[in-house]
């Protein structure tokens, strides 16, 4: 392992014992550990759902797999299960939030304890056929040292694409208008993104004074 590489490593142990710090406080109803970050799951879900039928007409969602990367306690899987989705895979780098929602929400899927940056190394290429998000590349944004944070997305927003079916929609709830990648990225010409679909008052950011969030809608382009 390369110097670079061995900060990588100690940044993302940091980033999860600093999430699973923060899940073992718990919810203690006043706001201060939220059971949902960015918006309600329901809302969220809608979105979610409208975006799929609009631009996957006719697909059954019990033919489609999913994946929710970085679902913390959010009851955004467990809404997207009630939709009928045929299989949904969770994962956090929290142990604790995932031990959680194995507790809570086993019906759901399968709940996985992982890092978003390796996507590759937990899933099979072509895998999913929906991939949602909710606060975690804004998290990653903030959450790691500088230096670190342009690799870190787009390793996750790379994995992503690895791991996803050719006519996947990947959908990530935000109250960021706009992801930084860097010059390098080919994210301009691998993927569509319909920059900023949503800037609607019903998605609150939890815990914070801004009321608009984003959900941001992206496909991939034709090979
Ligand atoms: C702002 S919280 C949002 C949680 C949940 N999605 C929600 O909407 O309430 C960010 C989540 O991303 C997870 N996370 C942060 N970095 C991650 C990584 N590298 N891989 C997987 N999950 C990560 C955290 O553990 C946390 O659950």
């Amino acid at each position: 392992m390369n110097e670079e590489e061995m900060k990588e490593q100690a940044a993302l142990k940091n980033l999860a014992n600093y999430w699973d710090g923060q899940f073992a406080m718990g919810s203690d109803g006043n706001g201060v550990v939220p059971d949902d970050w960015i918006a309600p799951p329901q809302v969220v879900c809608d979105r979610i759902v409208a975006a799929v039928k609009r631009l996957r007409e006719g697909k059954q969602f019990s033919d489609m797999s999913v994946l929710v990367v970085g679902c913390g306690t959010s009851g955004l899987s467990e809404a997207l299960h009630q939709k009928g989705f045929g299989s949904i895979t969770s994962i956090d780098i929290s142990s604790v939030a995932i031990e959680e929602m194995r507790l809570k929400a086993a019906h759901v899927g399968e709940w996985v304890v992982g890092d978003c940056t390796k996507l590759p190394t937990l899933f099979e290429p072509q895998t999913f056929d929906l991939c949602v998000e909710k606060g975690t590349a804004d998290s990653l944004l903030f959450r790691i040292p500088k230096a670190l944070r342009f690799a870190a997305i787009e390793k996750y927003f790379n994995g992503v694409f690895r791991i996803t079916k050719q006519d996947c929609v990947f959908c990530i709830a935000s109250p960021r208008r706009k992801f930084p990648l860097s010059r390098k990225s080919d994210w301009g010409t691998a993927w569509s993104w319909e920059k900023s679909s949503v800037a609607s008052s019903d998605m609150k950011i939890v815990g914070e004074k801004r009321d608009t969030a984003y959900l941001h809608v992206l496909t991939k382009n034709q090979p």
